[in-house]
């Protein structure tokens, strides 16, 4: 049995600890929970049928949790604050705020101490999907990398992301862009919404050359990703039309079930298709 810790007891967390709970992913046991807020690690544990530890300091819930490998599944500052700490204790992770990768002297860091101590990081694709083009596409040159985030009012108003960026969404009648730029960038001003920009670069040319646009469109009502390549292989574009986490607006649902499917692939052995 492989032993996992969750930090982060909010929409993913929750789903990801009831698909662990509920057998959804074999020979995988869910011993140990943290999140900065108590109520949020109660409430989670009386869901469950089988309880984990709950641990309301980190360096205990690291020392005492008996996991074998941490999913942060809290904020970036979360993958700052403990990511380091995980690996250096022996311990793998799997991080869905991947928009803190994004910091060049942090990755540094964490690939050095992954190498070091001998432990993976896991990035989910989240809620997109192609990154395995991406990866392959790469190999022989990509010129253009473009991640488009469309999201509806309810979906950005909910996120501390955006509080003084459009002062009254309400008004909108047609999308509009309220952010163009680098990935570097976009992950530090919106780091709630812009993960998935952050997996395409770490999988493509990087944060500085991804161009991002964000859209807040009162038009839909999913999250809607698109993703365009231009290279030497040719071109793709894709589009995901996202529902959203039943708790967490901001949240795609398939960004959890893409850290199920992580663990599931990484842990289970056996045969692995396109990853
Ligand atoms: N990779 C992707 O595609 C993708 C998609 C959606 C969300 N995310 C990211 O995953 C993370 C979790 O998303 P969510 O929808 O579950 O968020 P959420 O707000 O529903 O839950 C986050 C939980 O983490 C806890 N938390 C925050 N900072 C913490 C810290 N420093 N230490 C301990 N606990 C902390 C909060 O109290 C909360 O309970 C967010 O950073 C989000 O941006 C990534």
């Amino acid at each position: 049995m492989i032993k996992v810790g969750i930090i982060g007891c909010g929409a993913i967390g929750t789903t990801l600890a009831e698909a662990i709970d509920s057998g959804v992913v074999n020979n995988v046991e869910l011993v140990a929970l943290f999140d900065l807020f108590d109520d949020r690690i109660e409430t989670l544990v009386q869901k469950l049928n089988h309880k984990p530890k709950k641990y309301y300091e980190f360096e205990v819930f690291l020392r005492n949790g008996g996991a074998d490998i941490i999913v942060e599944a809290a904020s970036q500052q979360a993958v700052i604050s403990y990511s380091e700490r995980v690996i250096t204790s022996g311990k793998d992770i799997l991080i869905m705020s991947t928009g803190a990768l994004l910091d060049k002297e942090f990755l540094k860091r964490i690939k050095e101490a992954a190498k070091k101590h001998g432990r993976q990081v896991q990035v989910p694709s989240g809620a997109i999907g192609g990154l395995d083009v991406v990866k392959a596409a790469k190999l022989e040159g990509l010129e253009r990398v473009v991640s488009t985030i469309r999201k509806n009012p309810e979906s950005l108003k909910a996120s501390p992301d955006f509080q003084g960026i459009v002062k009254d969404f309400d008004d909108l009648k047609e999308p509009k862009i309220i952010f163009q730029g680098c990935a570097n960038d976009a992950v530090k001003l919106f780091p709630s919404n812009t993960n998935v920009s952050a997996a395409l670069s770490l999988a493509g040319i990087g944060g500085q050359n991804t161009v991002v646009r964000v859209i807040v469109d009162p038009t839909i009502t999913m999250n809607i990703h698109e993703i365009e390549i231009k290279g030497k292989f040719g071109k793709m574009k894709i589009q995901l039309e996202n529902y959203k986490h039943p708790s967490n607006p901001k949240t795609s649902y398939l960004a959890v079930l893409s850290a199920i499917e992580t663990l599931r692939s990484n842990i289970s052995g056996g045969m692995k298709v396109g990853t």
